[in-house]
C-alpha cells in the first residue's frame, strides 16, 4: 500500500517515517539523560526539508508519557509573522506553547502549585483567565520585558520540581531556530541570556532545531569556541537520504513507480536524496509507466512549479534587488564585485540585500563567491526563463 506523506505534513505516522534509526538512538539517550538532571544542550541542523521537524516531532511522541515535553515553532511568533521578530514576543510565545503542554498534561487541577510561583514573582493573577482556560500572567509593572523573561524562562524548570512524581523532566524543543537572525543586532545579547538560563536548570534540556547548516554564522555565535555557548553544545546534522535509503524507500512505499536504472539515477539527482522532495515528486510522478531518464525529466520540469513551492513563495516576498542578484546567480557563482558590475551598482550598496539573502537561505557564500543554495529554485526560474523569456520579477 502507499503510504507517503506530503512533503507538508509535520507529524507522520509510524509507517510514514522512514530511517533516521541512528539519529533516534542518539537522540533519545541524550534527552533522557534528563532524568538524572544533567544533559548537554543539542542543536539540530540541517537544510530545510531534510526532516528535522518531522524527526523532532516523533521522539517528543516517544517521549511524552514519561516528561513534560513542548514543542516550540518560533516562526509561530506573531511579531514575527508581524514583520518584526521581538524578544518580548518569544516570552509571550513559549509561555503560551508552555502552558498548553501544562493543559494537555491536566496539571491544572493542581494549579494552586504553579500560582504560589507567579505571585513570588509579582505577576498578578487577577485577570488571569483567557479562552480555553489558560491563565495569562499580568507583570504588574507592563512593559517590563526582564521580568516577563524571567519568569517564563524559568517556568520549565519549576513545572518540573512542582510535578516531579508525575514527570521525569522537561524537554524543550524550540524550532526554526533561524528566525533568531531577525533580532540583528540584539541576537547575541538573546543567545547569552539563553546559555545564562540553560546553564542554572538541571532538569530541563533544550533542543534547538532550524533549517542551518554548520557553515551559518549564528551556528558559530552559538556554538562555536566563542560563541554563547562555547563548545558546550552537542550538534546533531540531519544528512539527505542516501540513494540506497531512497530506492528501498521508494520500493517499500510507492511499488507502483516503475524506474529503470537511469530514470532513478535521475530521480536522486533531481530531489538530492532530501525527503520533501522525495516524497513530493514521488506522489506527483505518473504510476504503472516505464519511467526513465527522459520520462523522469519530462516529469521534473512538470512537477516543478510543486516542488518549488516554498522557494516561490519566498521569491514572492524579497525585494526586486533581491531577485535581480538571485538571476544574476543563475549564470554561476559570483564575487560580490562581478554582481555589482553587472547589475551597475556599487558593491556597498549589495551589502544589505546579499546578506539578507543569506538570512532568507537562498542565497550562501562559499569562498568569496555567492551561489544560490537551493538547485529547485534554480530549476524553476530557468523554466519561467525559458517558457516566458522573462524572469518573473515581482511587479513594482
Ligand atoms: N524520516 C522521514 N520519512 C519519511 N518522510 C520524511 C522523513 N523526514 C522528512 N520527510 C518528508 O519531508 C517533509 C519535510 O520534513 P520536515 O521535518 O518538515 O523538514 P525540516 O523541518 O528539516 O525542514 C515531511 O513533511 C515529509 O514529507
Ligand atoms: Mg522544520
Amino acid at each position: 500500500m502507499e503510504d507517503m506523506a506530503w512533503g507538508t505534513d509535520a507529524e507522520l505516522t509510524d509507517e510514514q517515517f522512514y530511517n533516521r534509526e541512528q539519529e533516534i538512538v542518539v537522540l533519545k539517550a541524550v534527552l533522557e539523560s534528563t532524568a538524572s538532571g544533567s544533559s548537554p544542550t543539542i542543536m539540530v541542523t540541517g537544510i530545510r526539508g531534510i526532516g528535522k521537524t518531522v524527526l523532532l516531532k516523533k521522539i517528543i511522541k516517544e517521549l511524552k508519557d514519561d516528561y513534560f515535553t513542548c514543542y516550540i515553532d518560533l516562526s509561530a511568533t506573531s511579531s514575527y509573522q508581524m514583520g518584526k521578530l521581538t524578544e518580548t514576543g518569544i516570552m509571550e510565545h513559549l509561555y503560551e506553547s508552555f502552558m498548553e503542554e501544562y493543559q494537555d498534561k491536566k496539571f491544572f487541577s493542581t494549579f494552586k502549585k504553579l500560582s504560589k510561583y507567579f505571585r513570588t514573582k509579582d505577576f498578578s493573577l487577577g485577570d488571569i483567565l483567557d479562552a480555553g482556560g489558560i491563565p495569562v500572567p499580568i507583570p504588574r509593572s507592563v512593559n517590563n520585558y526582564k521580568k516577563l523573561s524571567s519568569f517564563v524562562m524559568d517556568l520549565p524548570q519549576v513545572i518540573y520540581q512542582e510535578h516531579q512524581d508525575q514527570v521525569k523532566g522537561t524537554i524543550l524543543v524550540i524550532d526554526e531556530f533561524q528566525v533568531l537572525k531577525d533580532l540583528g543586532d540584539r541576537l547575541e545579547t538573546f543567545l547569552w541570556y539563553l546559555r545564562s538560563v540553560i546553564q542554572s536548570q538541571k532538569n530541563v534540556t533544550y533542543v534547538f532545531s532550524g533549517s542551518l547548516t554548520s557553515s551559518d554564522l549564528i551556528i558559530s555565535k552559538i556554538a562555536g569556541a566563542d560563541g554563547a555557548f562555547g563548545g558546550r553544545m552537542l550538534n546533531v546534522e540531519v544528512h539527505p537520504f542516501s540513494k540506497s535509503t531512497v530506492k528501498n524507500y521508494l520500493k517499500d512505499k510507492s511499488p507502483s513507480l516503475i524506474f529503470d536504472e537511469s530514470g532513478f539515477e535521475r530521480f536522486y539527482q533531481c530531489t538530492k536524496g532530501i525527503p520533501f522532495y522525495v516524497n513530493t515528486f514521488a506522489k506527483l510522478l505518473e504510476r504503472d509507466v516505464q519511467l526513465d531518464q527522459e520520462k523522469v525529466k519530462d516529469e521534473f520540469q512538470r512537477t516543478l512549479p510543486y516542488l518549488a513551492i516554498h522557494l516561490i513563495n519566498q521569491w514572492s516576498r524579497i525585494t526586486l534587488q533581491e531577485q535581480k542578484i538571485i538571476t544574476q546567480l543563475l549564470e554561476g557563482p559570483m564575487r560580490r564585485k562581478d554582481i555589482s558590475q553587472n547589475l551597475g551598482v556599487t558593491s556597498g550598496s549589495l551589502s544589505k540585500p546579499l546578506s539578507k539573502l543569506q538570512d532568507t537561505g537562498l542565497v550562501k557564500l562559499e569562498e568569496n563567491h555567492y551561489l544560490i543554495s537551493e538547485p529547485i529554485l534554480e530549476a524553476w526560474l530557468k523554466k519561467e526563463y525559458n517558457e516566458k523569456r522573462v524572469y518573473p520579477f515581482r511587479s513594482m
